[in-house]
């Protein structure tokens, strides 16, 4: 039947699924005229969890519900669904090198990649969270040669969400009335959130970012490096990594690619480069993107300065080589 929408969730036992699933259940996701099954997938040792999770959907009463599964086995989990927000990954640990978190999280995105593949409609639209997300999406991409590459992606609508609040809150304006800010490249210390062709609706009109804030030096120093740290600054913070935010991140983008965006707005979304700006064919890449009917396109012809290449730059190299250390772990795998 095809009332309702299938979406499975891996890692839901966590922290963000137990804000995740509620959004999705709520209708914020997919509207709150669309029934949603919703899968639970995460390893074995977390199904007793799992069950607890079941019973509190059960008992919120949301009427979107249609079924709520849960599993710990890939073909269960991944057979027919229509969206697959893959959050579940290994954690990196205290003194743990990237290259070992690569390794871990290899396997794991390698075989989920190929359960996609086998069992996920072919139509299947792809979200990774789990860390390192943008090289994560690349491997389960990899292992998934009947799905169009353009149905992966990766998360870096945080930061993107992040760097919208930070304008927000130094111009004194409402969050919904700034627009088109980008974040470029991989989801790590490198991501470049950019705000030149950004703007913001005054009362007066529609201002440049720099015309409202005024501030330069702001803009391309600690404006950027919030942005960049804003992840750190939450677990020291907190004691816990972002669950809720990257929960709403996760809804706004999964929102945004099922059903669009508005005229010329531009949100950015970790996909597979196919060189635009430069930057090498066959990365997943964090670009400015406008939606339509389910299909994405990156903004083309936006104008680069000198700064931007070299931040542009930056982050590539380190997805570049983040690319080259996978396909080796692949290899040996
Ligand atoms: P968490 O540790 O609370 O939950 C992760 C869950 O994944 C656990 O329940 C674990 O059992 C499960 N898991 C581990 N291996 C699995 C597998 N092979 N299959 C299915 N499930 C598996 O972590 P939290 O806070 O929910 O974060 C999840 C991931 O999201 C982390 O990798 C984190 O770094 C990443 N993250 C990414 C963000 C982004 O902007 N891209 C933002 C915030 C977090």
């Amino acid at each position: 039947s095809n009332d309702f929408i299938s979406i499975v969730v891996t890692g839901a036992a966590g922290q963000i699924g137990y804000s995740l699933v509620f959004n999705i259940i709520r209708g914020d996701m997919f509207g709150t005229e669309q029934k949603v099954r919703v899968v639970l997938m995460d390893i074995e040792p977390m199904l007793e969890g799992l069950k607890g999770l079941k019973m509190e959907i059960e008992d919120s009463c949301y009427p979107l519900v249609q079924e709520i599964v849960i599993t710990s086995d890939p073909k269960t989990a991944f057979t027919n669904v229509d969206y697959a927000v893959l959050v579940g990954g290994m954690p990196r640990k205290e003194g743990m090198q990237r290259v070992d978190l690569l390794r871990a999280n290899a396997a794991i995105f390698k075989v989920q990649g190929k359960a996609l593949n086998d069992y996920a409609k072919k139509t299947v639209k792809v979200l990774v969270v789990a860390n390192p997300a943008n090289t994560n999406a690349l491997i389960a991409l990899l292992n998934a040669p009947n799905i169009p590459p353009e149905n992966f992606s990766c998360l870096t609508r945080l930061d993107h969400n992040r760097a919208k609040a930070q304008i927000a809150m130094k111009a004194n304006v409402n969050v919904k009335d700034v627009h088109n800010i980008i974040v470029w490249g991989n989801h790590s210390l490198t991501i470049y959130p950019d705000t030149r062709c950004g703007y913001i609706n005054l009362p007066t009109g529609k201002a440049t970012i720099a015309n409202v804030i005024k501030n330069e030096a702001w803009l391309q120093g600690d404006f950027v490096s919030t942005v960049q740290v804003r992840g750190a600054a939450v677990i020291s913070a907190r004691k816990l990594s972002s669950a809720a935010s990257a929960a709403k991140a996760i809804t706004d983008h999964m929102h945004d690619w099922a059903l669009g965006t508005p005229e010329g707005e531009y949100v950015s979304m970790g996909v597979h480069s196919d060189g635009s700006y430069g930057v090498p064919v066959g990365v997943i890449f964090s670009y400015p993107v406008t939606i339509k009917n389910g299909v994405y396109s990156i903004v083309q012809g936006l104008p680069i300065d000198q700064y931007t290449r070299e931040k542009i730059d930056l982050t590539t190299k380190e997805l570049v080589e983040e690319k080259e250390s996978a396909t080796k772990i692949l290899a040996e795998m």
